[in-house]
């Protein structure tokens, strides 16, 4: 038997050890840790649904319909109807012909640029994208070209030099998952349609909260319904429950309901789940409040940061990074909030680019101005002990 002890070893040594907390209960934003309160300000669950009666009713009812599980793949006997209700209302949010449901964000990407990115064509990648579009890049077996972070005059000479390729496929995250900074869309939308590419807008951390009625990065820079950027949306974060979805057009989804591998070869989303995500949909139809909330809590909170010094790099969003540098240095600071009652994690390579380690911070519409300012004071305290501020 291989002993893993020596490569554990080397993972310690690095300061990228990771261990698993249990959480042994949760009311957002409190949860509860080893027996011990703490303030979270970890989750993305921006909106606060995961804890919504109304979302905790439908997925009920529908787990009295319905039963515990979809019991096979789409594509066998799967498919309730429930889907397709769903994949309208999403489509419809997303102001797209028609939309897939895909089991986690993490198969959506995946199964997107797998099934798009063949021989002959090309992926161009912003260098921040999430890992799954990074593994959706390695899944595909199309050229992959790495273009600096938010650099649109890179990204186009990248284009120029592109011609020979079959498809090209632009792709980004649209709220950055661990920067919390936006994607240049409308720049994006411009050279796509002058080089006659396929833009991808990952949505993961923007549906709910950005744009009027929290339709996305799209709606954020008012080009909702009038492009055809394809969209990925996860509906595990400001949705409140699990699963995401591809929004594009009637085509496309048929080609991925026939070659998308990671849609095909997985058993379909448990109707309460089902049921809850569109819950979720009317919730963020009808309680804006919420998300003017989640706007005013970060604002603030960000700007409370960088008042006392720390760094938050050029987040705009609810993800607010507060920049360590070292690995071990995010650990420990991450370590010692923990010990004061505060629950933010540390981001260390290779989820982040080397010597860049943060703490990931988020925000949510359920903090209170209490919450906050009793997250700032800590904050404080550890940074100057910390010499980071
Ligand atoms: C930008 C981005 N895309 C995709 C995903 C994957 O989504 P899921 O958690 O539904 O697999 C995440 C998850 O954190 C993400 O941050």
């Amino acid at each position: 038997m291989y002993d893993f002890k020596k490569d554990l070893i080397q993972i310690k040594q690095a300061g990228l050890y990771r261990d698993l907390l249990t959480i042994h209960s949760q009311s957002a934003p409190k949860t509860v840790v080893d027996g011990r309160e703490m303030l979270m300000m970890a989750s993305n669950d921006y909106l606060g649904l995961c804890f919504h009666s109304r979302m905790k009713k439908m997925a009920q009812q529908a787990l009295k319909k319905w039963g515990t599980g979809a019991g096979s793949a789409r594509l066998i006997s799967g498919n309730m109807s429930l889907f397709s209700d769903l994949e309208k209302k999403l489509a419809s949010f997303k102001a797209t012909e028609d939309a897939l449901v895909y089991s986690t964000g993490y198969m959506a990407n995946a199964g997107i640029l797998s099934a798009l990115g063949g021989g002959e064509d090309v992926i161009y990648s912003d260098e921040l994208n999430h890992a799954s579009i990074i593994d959706g890049c390695r899944l595909s077996r199309a050229r992959v070209e790495i273009y600096r972070h938010r650099d649109m005059a890179a990204l186009e000479s990248l284009l120029k030099k592109g011609k020979k390729y079959g498809k090209r496929i632009i792709v980004t995250d649209g709220v950055f998952s661990m920067d919390g900074d936006i994607a240049p869309v409308p720049a994006l939308v411009d050279l796509t349609q002058r080089h006659e590419a396929i833009l991808i807008v990952d949505d993961a951390h923007a549906t709910g909260v950005l744009g009027e009625r929290g339709r996305g990065t799209l709606e954020h820079f008012h080009l909702c319904g009038t492009t055809d950027t394809v969209i990925m949306g996860t509906m595990g974060k400001a949705m409140g429950c699990f699963g995401a979805f591809i929004a594009g057009g009637r085509d496309l989804k048929k080609f991925l309901v026939n070659c998308s591998r990671s849609f095909i070869f997985t058993t379909a989303l448990p109707p309460s789940v089902l049921a809850s995500a569109l819950e979720a949909l009317q919730i963020i139809k009808k309680e804006p409040e919420r998300r003017q909330r989640l706007r005013d809590n970060y604002s603030f909170f960000r700007k409370a940061l960088n008042e006392l010094g720390f760094n938050t790099l050029e987040s705009e969003t609810q993800i607010i990074p507060i920049m360590m540098g070292s690995s071990v240095t995010a650990l420990d600071f991450a370590r010692h909030l923990f010990d004061k009652g505060l629950f933010i994690q540390a981001i260390r390579p290779p989820a982040v680019p080397e010597g860049s380690a943060r703490l990931r911070l988020t925000v949510m519409a359920t903090h209170t101005m209490e919450d906050i300012k009793q997250a700032l004071a800590i904050l404080e305290k550890a940074g100057k002990r910390f010499r980071i501020i």
